[in-house]
Order: structure tokens, then sequence, then C-alpha cells
């Protein structure tokens, strides 16, 4: 019944499932409107009744087959002791840790007032979510959630690269730290209904190949076996976003039921470098969503051409822009739905 989990669980799914990097966001006119009524977005993120709600909300606009709990990556951090705030049109202001002595400071707290607000929410969206659909849990990898430890917010990274290079103890540390913390709440999520997660590492690309294995593939791998070790064979997605022609390596290395894919990739490509039991999850351009209907057909058609349903998850390369036109996004899920009706 539901096609996210059986595509996940290599059984044949009865449709193609649909979900949106930042499906629920700015470009949705009733998200900008809680927003405003929450008065940040750290206390929408906190507020399970609101943060239910806009999980919910592209659900009621859009034929798709999964919720994404909405939160951030950066709770994991705030929930380790660092300050953390989020300007208008500034994007995170984070608390930073550079040297042992700030990592020693970092709290492991399975129990954090955090994880207990977004676990509530994550109850809430399980208790009126159709039973066809799919509830995704997440959790930044350790990479990106250090390097933003490290930079302080957004940025070019420079820093916090300089230092995965050079591997410092108290980066070891960190990077430690950060997968522990993140394995317990996910574990939080999955017993309060999450169905599967994603692992988001959305700077994966930055990292030289040699480093690769080190910062990316072996924490992410920790979080999956540490998750799975409380239930065994739980459905993990891995976001490395940006790799290239190493999905296939990270699929691998990390034991992952699904990697997420990045724009301009071939999926057919991917496909044939990842074993017959993982699928591939993308990769729509999310500027295809801000040009012409027409362009934005082709565009699905290319991403679909030659990728079967039953190992593939239809998502964007990337979030949803805030600018999009909901209409657009609308589009594109019954385009996906009328190519699937043909010969694919
Ligand atoms: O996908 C979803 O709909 C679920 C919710 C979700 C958000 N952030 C909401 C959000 C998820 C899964 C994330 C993940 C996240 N957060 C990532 C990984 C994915 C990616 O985009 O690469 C990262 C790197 C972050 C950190 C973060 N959060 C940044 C850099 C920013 C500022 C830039 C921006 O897009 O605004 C955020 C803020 C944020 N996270 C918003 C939302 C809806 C916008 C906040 C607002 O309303 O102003």
């Amino acid at each position: 019944m539901k096609s996210l989990l059986n595509v996940l669980n290599r059984h044949e799914p009865s449709r193609r499932p649909i979900w949106l990097m930042r499906q629920a966001g700015r470009y949705l006119p009733e998200y900008r409107q809680l927003r405003q009524t929450a008065g940040s977005f750290l206390k929408l993120c906190y507020n399970p009744e609101m943060a239910c709600e806009v999980t919910l909300q592209p659900l009621r606009r859009f034929d798709i087959d999964a919720a994404i709990l909405f939160s951030d990556i950066l709770v994991v951090p705030h929930a380790m002791g660092l300050t953390l705030d989020f300007k208008e049109g500034e994007g995170p202001l984070l608390q930073t840790v550079r040297n042992m002595g700030e990592v020693q400071g970092l709290a492991i707290d399975p129990q954090a007032w955090q994880f207990l607000k977004v676990w509530e929410t994550v109850g809430l969206v399980r208790e009126s979510l159709a039973p066809e659909l799919t509830l995704i849990g997440f959790c930044g990898a350790p990479w990106t959630v250090a390097s933003y430890m490290i930079e302080g917010g957004s940025s070019d990274r420079k820093r916090a690269l300089a230092v995965a290079e050079e591997n410092p103890e108290w980066f070891q540390l960190l990077m430690s730290k950060v997968v522990e913390t993140s394995i317990g709440y996910l574990i939080g999520q999955i017993k309060a209904g999450a169905e599967t997660v994603q692992i988001f590492d959305s700077w994966a690309g930055d990292l030289p190949p040699h480093v690769l294995d080190r910062v990316v593939c072996g924490p992410i791998r920790k979080i999956v076996y540490g998750v799975r070790s409380e239930y065994p064979d739980f459905p993990i997605i891995v976001f490395a976003r940006g790799v290239g022609n190493q999905h296939g390596i990270i699929a691998a290395a990390t034991d992952a039921n699904a990697v997420g894919v990045e724009e301009n990739i071939g999926l057919t490509e991917v496909l044939s470098n990842l074993a017959s039991s993982v699928a591939v999850q993308g990769n729509l351009a999310p500027t295809a969503l801000l040009g012409s209907k027409e362009a934005l057909t082709e565009a699905v058609g290319a991403v679909l051409k030659g990728v079967p349903k039953s190992r593939h998850i239809f998502n964007l390369g990337h979030g949803v822009v805030p600018q999009t036109d909901p209409l657009m996004v609308e589009r594109a899920v019954t385009e996906v739905r009328r190519l699937d009706l043909g010969v694919i």
C-alpha cells in the first residue's frame, strides 16, 4: 500500500512514489502565514501542533506519497548546547566550535527538550496521516552538521574543509559526538512513528575523494548501524549531495536502501552502479519548476526515462526554492503520474 516503503523494501509499488525536499516551506502562502503567527522559524519547529500542521500542508495540495517531518538539521547542535538563531533572509546563526575545550563542552543529552518537541511532532503527524502515505524523519549527516558548527552559519566551508583534511583530535571527537547524538535522535523519531529516515549530507560534494570515506561514508554508516541495532533492517535514504559518479560507493559503504541524487546526473547511470537491492531518489532540478510548462514536461520526462518505478523515488535534486509557484509543483506531480500510465 505504501509505495515509498515498498520501493525501499524491494516490493513492487502500486505507483511511483513522489515527495520533494523542502516540500513544506516558504513557497507556500499557508506556510508563510503560520510562520508569522509562530513569530520565528525556530518557534515553529518547536511547536508540535504548528510543526505538524506545516508538515501536512503540502499533502493537502499535491498527490504525493510521503510527509517529511518539518524541522531542521540544526536542531542537533542546538540540543548539544549551542546557541542558534535564524535571522529573516540571512539563514542560520550558530555558535561555533573550534577547539578541544569547546567540543568537550558539548552535551550528549538523549532527552534534550528540543528532541522531545520534535518527537511529539512526529507522533502528531503519524496520528493524522492517511495509511497509504509514509512519514519520513531525518537528520543531517555528521559532515554537514559539523561544518555548520565549525563555520557558525552558511559559508563557503573553507575553514571546515581545512579542519576535515587536517583531522585534528577535536574534529574526530566532534564527529563522534554528532554521530552518537544523531543515533539517539533518529531512534526517538522512529519510536514516535517515523517509517523511514533520510540522512542529509548537503555538503558531501565539497570533499576530495581521499577523505570521502573517513568524513562522509564512515560516520553515516555508524548512524545507519546504530539505528538498526535498535530497529533491524530499518529503511534509510542517504543523500550525499554533489558526489557525482560516486553514489554507488556511498550506497555500498553506508548500506543505504536508497541514495538521493543531485540534478544533472543520469539516474540510469547511477542505477547501473548500485546493487539491485538499492533504489535511486531524485533528481529534477529545482530550477525546472521556475521555467515554462513545456520545459518542465521535458525535464520530468528526462528524469523518468529508463528508470523503473520499482527502483525510483521521484524527487528534486535539492530543495524547492522559495520563489516556486505551487502550481508548477502540482504540474510536475501530474506529469509523473501521466508518464507512469504510459509504457515506461
Ligand atoms: O524538506 C522539508 O520540507 C522538511 C524541512 C526541512 C527544513 N530544513 C526546513 C527549513 C529540512 C529537511 C531541512 C534540512 C536542512 N536544513 C538542510 C539539509 C538539506 C539542504 O537544504 O541542503 C540544511 C543544510 C539546513 C540548514 C538550513 N536551514 C539553512 C542553511 C537554512 C537557511 C536557508 C534557507 O533555505 O532558508 C535553513 C532554514 C530553513 N529550514 C527553512 C525551512 C523551511 C526556511 C526558514 C524560514 O522560514 O525562514
